[in-house]
């Protein structure tokens, strides 16, 4: 199958279009570079052997969007990742993140209708949960969705709203709505990885870069919360997990297996770690201990979560195979690969 792969050079993008080639998918990637880098298509291809194809504009251009389908017209699913995704910005920029994640979206919607292109996987977040209810752990789809705590978020929770009035309205429109807990790690070959600009505002690179010495000391945000050791809990999913979970939704719009037009899927391993855990495992993966020191809590944090992720793997027949420990050390193969010029992108200060 042709996919789209919008966001493709970016950090789950680029990892889940290696899953879909080497799963023999055809990929054409559609990103503007405002958060990721071209040598990821260098990656790609050492990893795959084969180079996706590629197109460099922003999505949120309706004459562009219009103009890429109707020159791809073999296209037979979208998977839309592409979006601003940082929570402290959106607070700051909230226009920003409004025109960028909504607009683009409702682009390649008009399009898919235009173009008779039925199938959209969406990069939705646990964000939409917000903070869970002690009764509702672990959460499942079922659970309420609460007020964002961020213009990020509501970005996330309106365009489910957007794909869910859009299939009411246009049949031959199928929706899988993934919501991620919290992705981490890298492939295994450590050719590819998670390469934040500037400093890193998720714990996963700021763990790996303050053990390679590029940060000196990792703050952690608050020990004195409602959990066993005082610091938050996550369920962190490795991002080659996530890969294949893509996978297997546009394999399930594909091959006419969906109970309905719109389904919304929890992509999580059902287990939680807090900070000092995940800590923890990467000072075991690095064979060192890790600098860290223990601040004020960050404003808008999460206390607990974790996700219930029985629906997805009893109907989308996929299960989270890799553990934290797996996490930590594919993460720290690939910031030591990167900073040691042993891979395709170029070393940045
Ligand atoms: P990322 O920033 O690495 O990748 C997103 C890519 O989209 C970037 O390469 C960026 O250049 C591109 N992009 C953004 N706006 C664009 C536009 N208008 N036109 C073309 N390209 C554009 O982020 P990621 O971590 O890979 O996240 C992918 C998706 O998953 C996002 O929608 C994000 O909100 C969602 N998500 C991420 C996480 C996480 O923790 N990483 C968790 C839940 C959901
Ligand atoms: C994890 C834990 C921090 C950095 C955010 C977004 C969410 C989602 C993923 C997309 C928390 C702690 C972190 C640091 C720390 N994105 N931490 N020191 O907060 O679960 O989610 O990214 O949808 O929307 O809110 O992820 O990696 O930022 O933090 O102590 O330097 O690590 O307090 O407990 P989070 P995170």
């Amino acid at each position: 199958m042709k996919i789209l792969v919008t966001g493709g050079t970016g950090y789950i993008g680029s990892h889940t279009t290696v899953e879909l080639m080497q799963k023999g998918h055809e990929v054409v990637i559609v990103d503007a570079l405002f958060n990721s880098r071209a040598e990821a298509l260098d990656a790609i291809e050492t990893i795959t052997g084969k180079r996706p194809e590629f197109e460099q504009f922003d999505l949120t251009d309706n004459t562009k969007v219009d103009d890429f389908f109707s020159r791809h017209t073999d296209i037979k699913g979208v998977i839309h990742f592409a979006a601003h995704k940082a929570v402290g910005e959106s607070v700051n920029e909230p226009l920003k993140y409004y025109r960028n994640n909504l607009v683009s979206l409702i682009n390649i919607l008009e399009s898919m209708k235009k173009y008779k292109v039925g199938n959209i996987v969406f990069s939705s977040s646990c964000t939409v949960y917000g903070e869970p209810d002690a009764d509702n752990l672990p959460i499942s789809e079922k659970a309420p969705i609460k007020k964002a705590e961020c213009p990020y978020g509501n970005t996330k929770q309106i365009a489910e709203e957007v794909l869910e009035d859009s299939v009411n309205a246009y049949k031959t429109l199928n929706v899988i709505a993934l919501r991620y807990f919290n992705p981490v790690g890298a492939h295994e070959s450590a050719q590819l990885g998670e390469l934040p600009f500037g400093v890193p505002n998720n714990l996963m690179p700021y763990i790996t870069q303050t053990g390679y010495g590029i940060r000196q000391c990792l703050k952690v945000f608050g020990n004195d919360y409602d959990t066993p050791d005082g610091t938050p809990i996550r369920d962190y999913i490795h991002v080659m997990d996530l890969a294949k979970a893509h996978v297997a939704a546009v394999e399930r719009m594909a091959n006419g297996k969906m109970k309905k037009q719109f389904e919304v899927f929890n992509v999580g391993t059902g287990k939680g770690y807090s900070v000092l855990e995940a800590i923890h495992s990467f000072e075991k993966a690095s064979g060192k201990p890790l600098n860290y020191e223990i601040v004020g809590r960050r404003a808008g944090d999460i206390v607990k979560i974790w996700a219930d992720p029985s629906f997805t793997n009893n109907e989308l027949g996929w299960k989270a195979e890799r553990s934290i420990d797996e996490m930590t050390k594919s993460a720290w193969e690939w910031e030591k690969a990167y900073r040691q010029g042993k891979t395709k992108f170029k070393v940045e200060e």
